[in-house]
């Protein structure tokens, strides 16, 4: 069995979560993969706890109840820099879960930079650093022979890019289209309803799936943040941030949804890459499909992404839960998966 450290930067929803599952799966993955789970350390914007080697089993039980009052616990050290946190024996994996600033990329560029330079494996849900920065840190992964994995930021339990990468490899992908932001299809499902798109974006952040500044999901950035990644590792693209044509759904009323149903149609929200000729574009774009169309029956939370391939036909995966304990699951399923060599 090969011990495995861990230290994770964001102790958040997402955080806490995979703290939790860390865990709750820690035999299993003992048992089935041969891993040992030992989270060392956990950081704040404050601070963070910092293992001992005496507690490091008690440490990582009992971290999600001491994170409201960390300064309780005897593990905690304030101002906890990720230097120290990294420390100096074998490198493990950075588990990054800091919130996702699409204009600076921090904290999570500067964690990531630093952990990879140290040789640490990163597995990453925010997705800040990525979007902007993405072939610098992959090339600072492969330099120091480690791997950058990033499930928890491309549509998290939906299992986008592993399809795209491993099920789908030597298949020239032509187009991919997605629905991967469950609260703009949550909320699009019930305006469907003749729920207007204020009162439907209220319903969602009062039942705590919508943020409360909701313009990062709701005006397509988070669609455009998934469809750049995916697009970007499974095409084969180069694209940024500035190449998506992008609009949300705040101008969608219940009317354009009941037109769009009596013409045997539902609007989505899509994110989609297309190659036609020599021509590639990425956009996030409110679109009418038929019945015939994969993405027609994804409504409410789900997600799905569908790969049209020239050896494979049309692929498509839906569902996936989209909540913290279902980012934590591919958080862990990257960091397993990178000890397994896929
Ligand atoms: N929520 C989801 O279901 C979901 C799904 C997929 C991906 N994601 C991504 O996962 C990430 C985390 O989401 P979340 O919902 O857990 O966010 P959150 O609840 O806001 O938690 C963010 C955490 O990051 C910490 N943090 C902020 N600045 C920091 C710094 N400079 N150094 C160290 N820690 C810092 C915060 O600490 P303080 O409390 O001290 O500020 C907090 O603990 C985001 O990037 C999000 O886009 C989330």
């Amino acid at each position: 069995v090969r011990r495995v450290d861990l230290v994770l930067t964001g102790l958040g929803n997402v955080g806490r979560a995979f703290v939790k599952l860390a865990w709750e799966k820690r035999g299993l993955c003992r048992d089935r993969y041969g891993i040992d789970l030992r989270l060392k350390a956990a950081l704040n914007s404050k601070g963070g706890f910092l293992a001992s080697r005496a507690s490091d089993a008690a440490g990582l039980a009992d971290l999600p109840a001491a994170v409201p009052a960390p300064t309780q616990h005897s593990a905690w050290h304030p101002g906890l820099r990720l230097g120290e946190a990294l420390g100096e024996g074998e490198p493990g994996v950075l588990v990054e879960c800091t919130p996702t600033d699409i204009r600076t990329g921090e904290p999570g560029r500067a964690f990531m930079t630093e952990a990879l330079g140290k040789g640490w494996h990163v597995a990453a849900a925010s997705k800040g650093a990525l979007v902007l920065d993405f072939p610098a840190l992959s090339a600072l992964a492969i330099s120091n022979g480690v791997r950058l994995k990033y499930s928890g930021a491309t549509a998290a339990a939906l299992p986008t890019l592993d399809v795209g990468e491993v099920s789908l490899a030597a298949a020239s992908v032509s187009r991919i289209e997605g629905i991967l932001t469950g609260v703009t299809n949550h909320i699009l499902s019930r305006m469907e309803g003749g729920i207007p798109f204020a009162a439907a974006l209220k319903e969602a952040q009062d039942i705590g799936i919508a943020e409360p500044d909701p313009s990062l999901d709701i005006d397509g950035w988070d669609t455009a943040c998934k469809i750049l990644l995916i697009s970007n590792a499974v095409a084969g693209t180069g694209f940024r941030l500035a190449d998506v044509r992008r609009e949300g759904i705040r101008n969608v009323t219940p009317g354009d949804l009941k037109q769009a149903r009596a013409e045997g149609k539902a609007v989505k929200l899509l994110g989609r890459f297309i190659q036609e000729g020599g021509e590639r574009q990425i956009e996030v774009a409110v679109s009418s499909v038929d019945r015939s169309h994969p993405l027609y029956g994804i409504s409410g939370t789900n997600k799905a992404i569908t790969y049209f391939t020239d050896t494979m036909g049309t692929i498509t995966v839906a569902g996936g839960k989209s909540d913290p304990r279902g980012t934590a699951a591919a958080l862990l399923k990257d960091i397993v998966n990178i000890f397994r060599g896929v």
